[in-house]
């Protein structure tokens, strides 16, 4: 070791040795908590929504797989978005908050924020049988021709996502006022003013445990148990915004 190594090492142990109180004092210090928010706001003020059907009664799918998918990545969805958030409500409190720092949680904010609209979403489209029909059909059939055709984009854009991840849409656009599939990489991509009324998972953990890599089957099961009454409530719901 040179001099000027040792020089350079006496330098940093002397440095440590000065910053060790303050250090101490401020890891002892008590962390900024959520009852630091301004009144009336509410801590983690996200709650998880149980499964809107019974998961031993969709044909195709396990109840293994429909639990794991419910527990594991959509009730993991909302408690990582109540932490993030109440985190926020606690940094907002430090006026030194780095806002990089700010900027993180906020990037994380939108992705579980997505997450858990989409999941709720999804599972509340599931549970049904049948064809679209009535005011829904005629929506398709108006923005892509037929049901059909309509179908068939909606599978091709899914099958663009098959081992990888991210959603595929069924949206009300409010700007055109039309609907039209969107594809998205993951939680936080969404069609500018597109409302969404039917939403498919490609995330491998949608399907993974009961069709492995076979994707294409996993959106035949899913169609087969889409529940179009919900879809064309959304669709009513959503031409009234
Ligand atoms: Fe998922």
């Amino acid at each position: 070791m040179s001099s000027n190594q040792a020089l350079t090492r006496r330098q940093a142990l002397a440095a440590a040795a000065a910053l060790a109180p303050a250090a101490l004092a401020a890891a002892q210090a008590p962390a900024p908590t959520p009852s630091a928010a301004p009144a009336g706001i509410k801590p983690s003020p996200f709650e998880i929504k149980p499964l809107p059907f019974d998961p031993a009664k969709l044909p195709g799918f396990s109840e293994r797989l429909l639990k794991s998918h419910w527990e594991n990545n959509y009730s993991g969805a909302v408690r990582a978005l109540n932490a993030v958030r109440d985190r926020l409500v606690a940094l907002r409190a430090d006026k030194d908050t780095p806002s990089f720092l700010y900027g993180d949680l906020k990037r994380e904010e939108l992705i579980r924020r997505g997450s858990m609209v989409l999941h709720e979403l999804y599972f509340a489209n599931l549970g049904g049988s049948g064809r679209p029909g009535g005011a829904l059909a005629e929506a398709l059939k108006s923005s892509f021709g037929s049901v059909e055709a309509w179908e068939d984009d909606f599978r091709k854009t899914a099958a663009s996502l098959y081992g990888g991840s991210g959603w595929t849409v069924l949206a009300w656009n409010q700007h055109t006022r039309e609907l039209h599939n969107y594809w998205a990489g993951d939680h936080s991509q969404s069609a500018v003013m597109g409302t969404p009324i039917f939403v498919l998972d490609l995330y491998e953990h949608a399907y993974h445990i009961d069709f492995g890599a076979a994707a294409a089957r996993y959106v035949d099961a899913f169609f087969v148990n889409a529940h179009w009454d919900e879809v064309q409530r959304r669709l009513e719901a959503a031409r009234k915004g």
